[in-house]
């Protein structure tokens, strides 16, 4: 429809909630369906960061706020970022905005010009390309698979810088792959980053409080301070805290950037809700107990799916640092033929003759950049997990 702007076309609606979609019709239509596409803690948001909102509330603290937050936020999270990441910001070096993915967004916007590029490692959150594409810049994929952890290597990214490039999207854990670099792998990669002084990193760190097996986690303004005047770091309150529905997210970086990001806020959203806003000064002020308790139930169901996977015939899946997804291979399935008569040719058909077969939802690989893999978010209950890993050994197990 000529109608709809030039540059919707080149963007593609986004494959989880496609996939999140499909499932609801299956168990509207009385299927039984176990749905492992979405990518949100099942946990409930901790009381105390309730009880902060309710109080928010009942102040009349019901507002409109300063565009890019309030300064007992930034103060919160300046203090976060010197008390987790040895990062030394000031409140105006830093952004709040609805949700990590609007910092993302404000950050792109507030920096593309056409013909710019910006480095995507893939496997990629899929949101990444498609909003590079929405400010008129092209994204540049740089794939890693399985061979590196899933991990792009510094001579990869060396290859891929241009006099074009302008930021490299870094995401540690990683969202689809749970992968998450070591203090050593980052320094590969700021090592060639320190040699290309137009490149900005903008650094994902959404996953950060959610690694197992005493992994530390780095973000690569702490291990390369040479960057730190063109990093931008980004973080929020929709995993650590169980709290996806009340939309905060936040960054840091150089003051110009972080000016150029409210201006794109001002004229579009305006400030973030003033009472999520109270609920993340608490998220980040108040008691942090909850993280490693969570973490420590989403390592036990790592360890269970990853375990009954790799004894699905034709999978394998290795073993994520962080993050509650894991990216295993269904390489070993692709020719063979599913019980409704269909040959699988790709994870595409895979998940979707996996839940035809047996109701349970993933996501295919190639959504995230690549293929032959799925992507299965364990952030549900330990008996819908085994339950659902259970079908899918069946299911591959019963392929001919
Ligand atoms: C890698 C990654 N970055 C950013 C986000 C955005 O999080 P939010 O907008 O809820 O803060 C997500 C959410 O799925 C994610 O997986």
């Amino acid at each position: 429809m000529g109608f709809i702007a030039d540059a919707l076309s080149r963007v593609k609606p986004s494959a989880t909630i496609a996939v999140t979609n499909k499932a609801a019709e299956l168990k509207r239509a009385g299927r039984d369906v176990i749905g492992l596409g979405a990518g949100e803690p099942d946990f409930d948001t901790p009381e105390n960061i309730k009880e902060a909102a309710i109080r928010a509330i009942r102040d009349g603290k019901t507002k409109y706020t300063a565009v890019d937050g309030i300064p007992e936020l930034k103060e919160a999270i300046v203090a976060k970022f010197a008390r987790e990441n040895n990062l030394a910001y000031k409140p105006a070096q830093v952004s709040v905005s609805g949700g990590g993915k609007q910092v993302l967004y404000n950050a792109l916007m507030a920096t593309l010009n056409p013909g710019d590029e910006v480095i995507v490692p893939a496997p990629y959150w899929v949101s990444y390309p498609e909003m590079v594409l929405l400010c008129g810049a092209t994204p540049v994929i740089v794939e890693a698979t399985a061979a590196t952890g899933f991990k792009v290597t510094a001579e990869a990214l060396e290859a891929a810088i241009t006099p074009k490039t302008k930021w490299v999207i870094f995401n540690s854990p990683s969202n689809p792959t749970g992968a998450a670099y070591t203090r050593d792998e980052v320094k590969a990669l700021t090592d060639v980053l320190v040699r290309h002084p137009h490149v900005w990193v903008m650094s994902d760190d959404m996953y950060e409080h959610l690694t197992y097996d005493g992994f530390v986690f780095t973000t690569p303004a702490e291990v390369e301070p040479a960057l730190f005047d063109r990093t931008l770091t980004v973080n929020g309150v929709s995993k650590a805290y169980a709290m996806t529905g009340w939309r905060i997210g936040y960054g840091a970086g150089p003051e110009a950037l972080i000016k150029a990001m409210a201006k794109v806020q001002s004229q579009s959203t305006s400030n973030p809700c003033s009472i999520s806003q109270w609920a993340a000064v608490e998220a980040l002020n108040g008691t942090q107990d909850f993280i490693p308790t969570n973490a420590a139930v989403f390592k036990e169901r790592r360890d269970l799916v990853v375990s009954m996977l790799n004894q699905a015939r034709g999978i394998t899946c290795p073993t994520p640092e962080g993050a509650f997804y894991v990216f295993p291979s269904c390489a070993g399935t692709i020719g063979r033929t599913a019980p409704s008569g269909k040959v699988i040719g790709d994870d595409q058909g895979f998940v979707t003759e996996l839940l035809e077969s047996e109701g349970v939802a993933v996501v295919q690989g190639s959504a995230f950049g690549l293929g032959p893999h799925f992507r299965i978010s364990y952030a549900t209950s330990n008996a819908a997990l085994e339950e659902a890993c259970k079908r899918i050994q069946r299911f591959c197990g019963n392929l001919k």
